[in-house]
């Protein structure tokens, strides 16, 4: 079946939240720690707001702290509790992080694995039950230049296994990388906000667009279509 690729905001910024969700076609945010911290804000507060701002039905990938089962738990709940909406709660793949995976799906939240660096972390976190896998493209690439084919090969061995999670590609710098990535059939790719106007941009777009302007103003001067259609 073709693939739909979804586009996810990964930032707390809730200026440029609200500024893509306007223009782009957003599904949701993602947020780590890292980038919860950068907000300098009361996390409870914070999350709260995106949920304000995307509303109920988008996606909001929260990620815990802890690092046992039994209070990876504990937070999910809080978590689930405090913000609602359409949850993913982040868990870094590890022992502890799969028991609790498992044991949060059997109690109906939906789990994104994160910090995923190999295709056998993405398919063990798939078979815990995880909704989503997020491997990290551009960390991969500084290690070893193969963002791209962990993710097509994971996009294949989770087909291959007949198992319904997602994967959602993380950790991008360049638009290259998110065209590499569209290629190899992600379902699912989140970005920071300067990547998404980047991935827009192309100088000989805004050139033609002088010259459409131009063109027009030459012959009708300063009127516009609905003055000439009135
Ligand atoms: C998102 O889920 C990840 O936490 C994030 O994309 C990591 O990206 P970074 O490598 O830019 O920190």
């Amino acid at each position: 079946m073709a693939i739909k690729m979804i586009y996810i905001l990964d930032t707390a910024d809730t200026k440029k939240i609200a500024r893509c969700c306007e223009f782009y076609p957003i599904d949701g945010v993602t947020t780590n720690p890292t980038i919860i911290s950068k907000e300098h804000e009361d996390f409870g507060k914070l999350i709260k707001e995106i949920r304000r701002i995307i509303g109920s039905d988008k996606m909001l990938h929260i990620q815990i702290t802890a690092s046992t089962c039994a209070e990876i738990i504990k937070e999910a709940e809080a978590i689930r509790d405090y913000v609602g909406g359409n949850l993913y709660i982040k868990i870094p793949i590890s022992a502890e992080g799969l028991k609790a995976t498992a044991r949060l799906k059997k109690m109906g939240m939906k789990v994104t694995e994160t910090a995923i660096f190999t295709q056998q972390q993405a398919l063990i976190a798939a078979r815990a039950g995880a909704d989503f896998v997020a491997p990290y493209v551009n960390r991969l690439d500084n290690i070893v230049s193969d963002g791209v084919n962990v993710v097509l090969e994971t996009v294949e061995l989770l087909k291959a296994h007949g198992l319904d999670t997602k994967v959602l590609a993380a950790s991008f710098r360049t638009v290259e990388q998110v065209h590499k990535i569209a290629m190899a059939g992600t379902h699912a790719v989140t970005l920071n906000p300067a990547l998404l106007d980047a991935l827009i941009y192309h100088p000989l777009t805004e050139t033609a667009v002088q010259g459409f302007s131009n063109d027009w103003k030459s012959i009708y001067g300063d009127k516009k279509i609905l003055d000439m259609l009135g």
